[in-house]
């Protein structure tokens, strides 16, 4: 069995640990703040205590997968892992200053994986003297719950790692998709719609927080509202994933972050963690009550899902996957209740492209270009 290596102990680090001592995997997690690891070792037994009360593990397991894991300070603990899954601070120097240092711990054969939501693996891969060995290992937030992961290798990468890596992740039970290494991979590119053109209804005044939530969950299907979920994940973290995109798509106009969301992560207004986002979370505060018009409401929910269905058509156009892995990413990654190009198909392409090209026409922005993909199939009537 092979023994893996998670670096970063924090709320990624600690789930993917977690995920493969249940596998049975020999893990070692290390974190250089002391803190950390606590907090992990801690929540993991918490974690495990829940699962014995519920009768879906047995106590002698919940011992076992924690004795299974080794926490340590010094990557020179990694020494004899068969591959490490880096899950520290998404920043690209840190990330290259780290995996050159852990090639010089690591056996000749150890793959060096990532878990970035944005960064670009080939970059990562050339701050190392055996780049082939380097692959991209996104998993989703909390990765003990959610079952789909997206598999990036980089141009370096070799098919023998890329083959394993699949081979491995695949054993654990989980759904994997490959990728091409472009910014924000599936998931993180094609939900940009979800956030920036929330946003942007709210800036032209349309409608407030409350409403675009309640028209997509309510009459979308969603299990959570836009301004709900950017308050769940941080207007900080999902901010700076917005504007790394952007900047990493050379300033492609679709992609353009809000000032909005900008202002809210400027004022400290994170989201539920600082008690105040676009909602105040506060001890007594009353959740404000959407507008209930059903017209509003779906014109809102068409307005983000063409946005949506225009981005998974053009991940398929730019061959960044497959339609149906595009789709599979949407709805097992982050639970869309269903696939965007199958519901693209539903409402039928010409529909979408009818719609899209209208705002195109009204706004004259390129934000609103339809991708090629979405006009070939609705000229030829055909489905995705
Ligand atoms: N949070 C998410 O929803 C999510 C989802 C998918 C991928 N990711 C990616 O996973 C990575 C980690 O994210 P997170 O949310 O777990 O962050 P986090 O802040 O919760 O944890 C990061 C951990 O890394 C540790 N760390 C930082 N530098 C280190 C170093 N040089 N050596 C050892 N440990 C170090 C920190 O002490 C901290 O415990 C990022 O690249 C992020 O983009 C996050």
């Amino acid at each position: 069995m092979l023994k893996i290596g998670v670096l970063g102990a924090g709320s990624m680090g600690s789930g993917i640990a977690q995920v493969a001592s249940q596998c049975g995997h020999e893990v070692v997690l290390c974190d250089t703040n002391a803190v950390q690891l606590e907090k992990a070792q801690s929540g993991l037994a918490k974690t495990l205590e829940k699962l014995v009360e519920k009768e879906k593990i047995s106590a002698a397991d919940s011992q076992s997968i924690q004795n299974r894991i080794q926490y340590a300070n010094s990557v020179s603990e990694f020494e004899k892992c068969d591959l490490i899954i880096e899950a520290i601070i998404e920043n690209l120097e840190i990330k290259k200053t780290v995996f050159s240092q852990l090639e010089s711990i690591v056996s000749e054969t150890c793959i060096l994986a990532s878990n970035t939501s944005s960064l670009s693996i080939a970059s990562i891969a050339a701050a190392c003297k055996k780049p082939e060995r380097v692959i991209g290992i996104h998993f989703f937030n909390p990765a003990p719950l959610m079952p789909f992961l997206e598999i990036i290798p980089a141009v370096q990468t070799s098919e023998a790692t890329t083959k394993k890596s699949r081979e491995l992740i695949d054993s654990w039970k989980k759904i994997t998709v490959l990728t091409k290494d472009t910014p924000g991979f599936i998931v993180n590119r094609v939900a940009r719609p979800f956030y920036g053109e929330a946003l942007r209804i709210y800036e032209e005044g349309i409608a407030d927080f409350a409403t675009i939530d309640w028209a997509m969950t309510e009459l979308g299907g969603f299990k959570m509202g836009p301004f709900t979920l950017m308050d769940y994940i941080g207007n900080d973290v999902n901010y700076a994933v917005t504007e790394s995109v952007f900047a990493s798509f050379y300033y492609d106009p679709k992609f353009k972050p809000s000032l909005t969301q900008k202002r809210h992560s400027e004022a400290g207004w994170f989201g539920r963690k600082s008690g105040r986002g676009y909602y105040d979370y506060s001890k007594d505060a009353v959740l404000p009550e959407p507008k209930r018009d059903l017209e509003l409401g779906q014109q809102i929910f068409s307005r983000i899902l063409i946005m949506l269905i225009n981005e998974a058509a053009d991940a398929v156009f730019l061959n960044i996957a497959s339609v149906k892995d595009v789709d599979l990413a949407m709805t097992k990654g982050v639970n869309y209740p269903k696939g965007l190009l199958q519901w693209a198909n539903e409402l039928g392409p010409q529909n979408v492209l009818t719609q899209l090209d209208a705002l195109y026409d009204e706004y004259r922005e390129d934000r609103y270009r339809a991708s090629v993909l979405l006009r070939r199939k609705a000229q030829a009537g055909q489905a995705f």
